[in-house]
């Protein structure tokens, strides 16, 4: 195995420079006492996907903006739009209006010519939006493209975390993310799910994740699951139940195949001692 840490990529500096500025703007907007995260989305979103288009009232009002273009714009603003955990019956509806904005300008973000996979500027954008929208959020949070929240005000997340494309971080029970948990692409973490008679009743369950955890490409934690302190779920698994500190569980369910190598001696306990006493896989 080759040591590969990350390389440092440099942007030219007059861009560089614009866009720490820029960055610096929005972060003073959003934490403006009173300020109106409502409009600041639509105005940003209409200057992000209509550039140079003018004045957004004008547009909406004017007979000849064509019907489609008209819906186009009215969608950019988030009173104007639906999310799916709206529809959810245990929403905190005046907890989740007030980050609503967030996150459709998150998603909007992300989905722009801008956000897209401008990993440079969109970590650092996401992270401003991050601590508004997350229960907390620690150090150097870095997110990448197309993660996903359910409510966001039920994730907790610690420092130095890092979370890569398109997972799904369902927060409806309420997540913990430890300090330095890695969570790979199209990984998805639950903490809600359905009985299987009548879908409509709903266990909501904290999923957590301890320090130094990761949560490897596809895999699937359950709810209410808690993976020990570096511990590892490997590629496509599914957590459905906790998963012990430093073992590495694999396959569906996921079971322990080893332990890591740099754990302490209590992590070796033996797998049918700990059943007996919990519920850990
Ligand atoms: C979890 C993982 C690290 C295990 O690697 P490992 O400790 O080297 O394990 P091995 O390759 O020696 O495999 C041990 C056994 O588990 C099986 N296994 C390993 N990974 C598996 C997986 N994801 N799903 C199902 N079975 C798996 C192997 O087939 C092998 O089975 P066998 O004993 O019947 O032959 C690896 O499989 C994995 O999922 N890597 C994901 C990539 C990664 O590191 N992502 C992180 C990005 S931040």
């Amino acid at each position: 195995m080759a040591y590969l840490p990350l390389r440092t990529v440099g942007l030219p500096d007059a861009s560089d420079r614009f866009f720490d500025g820029w960055l610096e703007q929005v972060e003073a907007r959003l934490a403006a006492p009173g300020a109106d995260w409502y409009r600041f989305t639509r105005d940003l979103l209409f200057e992000i996907w209509y550039p140079g288009l003018g004045d957004y009232d004008g547009l909406i009002e004017d007979p000849a903006t064509p019907a489609g273009t008209r819906a186009a714009l009215l969608s950019l603003d988030p009173r104007n739009v639906t999310l799916e955990p709206e529809y959810y019956a245990d929403v905190d509806a005046e907890r989740y209006a007030r980050v609503k904005p967030l996150h459709w300008l998150w998603q909007s973000f992300d989905r722009s010519p801008l956000g897209g996979g401008n990993v440079h500027l969109g970590v650092r954008f996401r992270r401003i939006l991050a601590h508004h929208l997350f229960a907390r959020c620690g150090r150097n949070f870095k997110a990448f493209q197309f993660v996903e929240f359910s409510y966001g005000y039920n994730l907790e997340v610690g420092d130095d975390c890092v979370v890569h494309r398109h997972v799904l971080l369902d927060d409806r029970g309420g997540i913990t993310l430890g300090n330095r948990v890695s969570i790979s692409d199209y990984a998805n973490v639950y903490s809600h799910t359905h009985s299987i008679v009548d879908q409509k009743e709903v266990t909501n369950a904290r999923t957590v994740i301890e320090d130094d955890v990761r949560i490897t490409y596809h895999a699937t934690v359950l709810a209410g699951v808690r993976v020990g302190r570096s511990g590892m779920v490997g590629a496509v698994a599914v957590a459905t139940k906790n998963v012990r500190p430093y073992h590495v569980n694999v396959g569906i369910p996921a079971k322990s195949i080893r332990v890591k190598p740099d754990a302490p001696p209590e992590a070796y306990v033996t797998e049918r001692v700990v059943q007996h006493h919990t519920r850990e896989g």
